[in-house]
């Protein structure tokens, strides 16, 4: 199958006072179309720093991030833009939700902010229509006048694969998911990316939890900066 995303010897690392801690030291890896792939490691081993170099939230000191012919490290800003609101959909530990927006908002607003205020009143219904569906099929359709914060934790993090979603981007990015839900809620969230994943839509999804991992179709380890091989 078709690469959709890979690095290349990608290496990162933060100064910290005198020293640099080195993060990423030269991370190869290449996801093909349709994958649901759990990057594992333990805790401090890079993995939020690369599924964020994925999404071009971050960019690496040096090495290369293609995005199917797309040079992602090299892109400027309207362009960044437009991949970050268009191609990767993200999902967080803590939702990140804004608390002042209702359900229904937050799952609009990619596509609010992909559209401007000159287009939205004629796109308005279309994207009400698809957010509304999103979030039915999330089973949050009597939650989309509530705000976030009148929502458990699993209802959140529905909310926030519905906004993740809401754009039909072709790479879904998860950044330990299920890290802030108890097991059987967790379960639940897996279950919905393993149905999505089922439908065609690559995932790539960070997690620590290794039973989280081997409900993946496939694992990569991070240690010592590197793939484990
Ligand atoms: N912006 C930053 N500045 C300095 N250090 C950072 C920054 N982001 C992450 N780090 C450090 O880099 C290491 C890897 O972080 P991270 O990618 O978040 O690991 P993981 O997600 O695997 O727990 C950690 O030691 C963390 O403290
Ligand atoms: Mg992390």
């Amino acid at each position: 199958m078709e690469t959709i995303i890979k690095t290349d010897n990608i290496k990162k690392s933060y100064k910290m006072g005198k020293t640099q801690l080195e993060v990423l030291r030269g991370v190869d890896l290449s996801i093909k179309k349709g994958e649901f792939v759990a990057v594992v490691g333990a805790s401090g081993s890079g993995k939020s720093t690369l599924l964020h170099i994925l999404g071009a939230l971050d960019t690496p000191d040096s090495g290369s991030v293609h995005y199917q012919d797309q040079r992602l490290d090299r892109l400027r800003w309207g362009k960044l833009n437009h991949f970050r609101n268009k191609t990767v959909g993200f999902v967080f530990q803590f939702y990140h939700l804004l608390d002042e927006l209702t359900v229904l908002e937050n799952a609009m607003a990619p596509a609010m902010a992909s559209v401007g205020t000159v287009g939205w009143p004629s796109l308005k219904p279309k994207i009400q229509e698809r957010a509304y569906g999103l979030l039915e099929r999330f089973g949050l359709k009597d939650r989309i006048k509530h705000k976030p914060y009148e929502l458990s934790g699993g209802e959140r993090q529905r909310v926030a694969i519905a906004r993740a979603l809401m754009n039909a981007p072709p790479l879904l990015l998860a950044d330990e998911p299920t890290g802030n839900l108890d097991s059987q809620t967790g379960h639940g969230i897996l279950e919905a990316f393993k149905e999505l994943n089922a439908e065609g839509q690559t995932i790539v999804m960070v997690t620590h939890d290794e039973r989280i991992a081997d409900q993946a179709s496939r694992t990569i380890q991070l240690l010592d900066g590197k793939v484990k091989s």
